[in-house]
């Protein structure tokens, strides 16, 4: 009876798909908000040119990698082919040229743990960090963004699990929750999970694009024009991938014991990372490896309380998709 009663329930989660759509379709920045942007990037681009000739900018995080809501702040790497940079020096004279140049707000935060410059362009109104040579970070941005190429379902999964974080307050990483980015990267292994599979593992299949970055290697398969078919055997709809991924992160997922990992589309074992125990601040009680930085656990930022509230949200959130009759006005319900 069970499993009849899960059958009925999982048949019947389709009528949901229409309302995940629109509040997807209500997330999607407006064309005109992307034409700003480019603008503000070609006065930049104008400005980094003048005083150092063979750097170059680029846009990262979700302003590039197509998970970005509207009206975000966009962020910015400078990229200097130079063995000796002072990053506050250099900081120091970008902030005193986009003075000059009429940006307001303009602020060098040469000491933060990721030294930036802060500006705000009082043409188009939006406001801008910008950060010196973190190239991961730019080719972390390309990677989400082709896999949004592959198959559409990732694009609006990850726009409802990120307004879901919002609206529940656990996208904060100083609070010891997760980022953006970690949530975006859960999305894709899930995707990469499903039976048959909606997205593929770009970094297990022969490289098409590679760079090397502060001795890492970043190599993966980024022709994704030609894998825009790759997810159609599988015809599971928004809600039901909804559903599942919450469903997955409340009951599915063995906290103790597993890392997931986007890299080899695969779930590893905390004891082949060395994963195991808390060294420094870092206790691994939810592990999600960064695709390129293979060391890095984004859920390090999770300590023993924010884990119970994570967990608590995800079962929340599953709880709401088994039984809510309208799941998608529950679900974003502000904290
Ligand atoms: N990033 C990273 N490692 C992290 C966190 C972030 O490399 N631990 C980089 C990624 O390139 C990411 C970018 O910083 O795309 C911005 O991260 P984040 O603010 O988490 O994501 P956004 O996509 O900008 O999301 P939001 O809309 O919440 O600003
Ligand atoms: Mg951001």
């Amino acid at each position: 009876r069970m499993v009849k009663r899960y059958m009925a329930c999982r048949n019947d989660i389709h009528r949901h798909d229409a309302p995940f759509i629109a509040v997807f379709k209500s997330l999607i920045p407006a064309e005109e908000e992307l034409e700003k942007q480019k603008q503000l990037m070609a006065k930049l681009d104008n400005l980094v040119a003048k005083e150092w000739p063979n750097a170059k900018l680029y846009l990262y995080g979700s302003c590039a990698n197509s998970f970005g809501f509207p009206k975000s702040d966009i962020d910015v790497c400078l990229a200097i082919d130079d063995d000796d940079v002072n990053k506050s020096e250099i900081l120091l004279k970008l902030a005193d040229s986009l003075e000059s140049d009429n940006f307001q707000n303009v602020q060098a935060l040469t000491r933060a743990r990721v030294p930036i410059v802060k500006l705000m362009d009082p043409v188009t109104g939006i406001s801008c960090d910008i950060c010196i040579n973190n190239v991961l970070a730019v080719v972390n941005t390309k990677l989400l963004r082709d896999y949004s190429m592959i198959d559409g379902r990732l694009r609006q999964l990850a726009f409802i699990v990120k307004h879901w974080a919002k609206s529940r307050k656990v996208n904060e990483t100083y609070q010891g929750t997760l980022s953006s980015y970690a949530y975006v990267l859960m999305c894709i292994h899930y995707l990469q999970q499903r039976s048959p599979p909606i997205l593929p593992c770009l970094q297990e299949m022969e490289p098409t694009y590679s760079v090397g970055v502060d001795n890492i290697q970043c190599a993966y398969f980024d022709n994704v024009g030609r894998l825009s078919t790759f997810g159609s055997g599988n015809r599971e709809t928004i809600a039901e991938l909804v559903w599942g991924f919450f469903n997955y992160w409340a009951y599915g997922h063995d906290y103790a014991n597993t890392v997931v990992s986007v890299r080899t589309g695969s779930i590893l074992g905390k004891r082949e990372k060395d994963w195991t125990r808390r060294v420094g601040n870092d206790r691994h009680l939810i592990c999600i490896e960064d695709p390129f930085e293979t060391s890095h656990d984004l859920g390090r930022v999770v300590d023993k309380f924010s884990i119970r509230v994570l967990r608590e949200e995800f079962e929340r959130a599953a709880k709401i998709m088994h039984q809510d009759p309208n799941p998608c006005a529950k679900l974003f319900e502000p904290y």
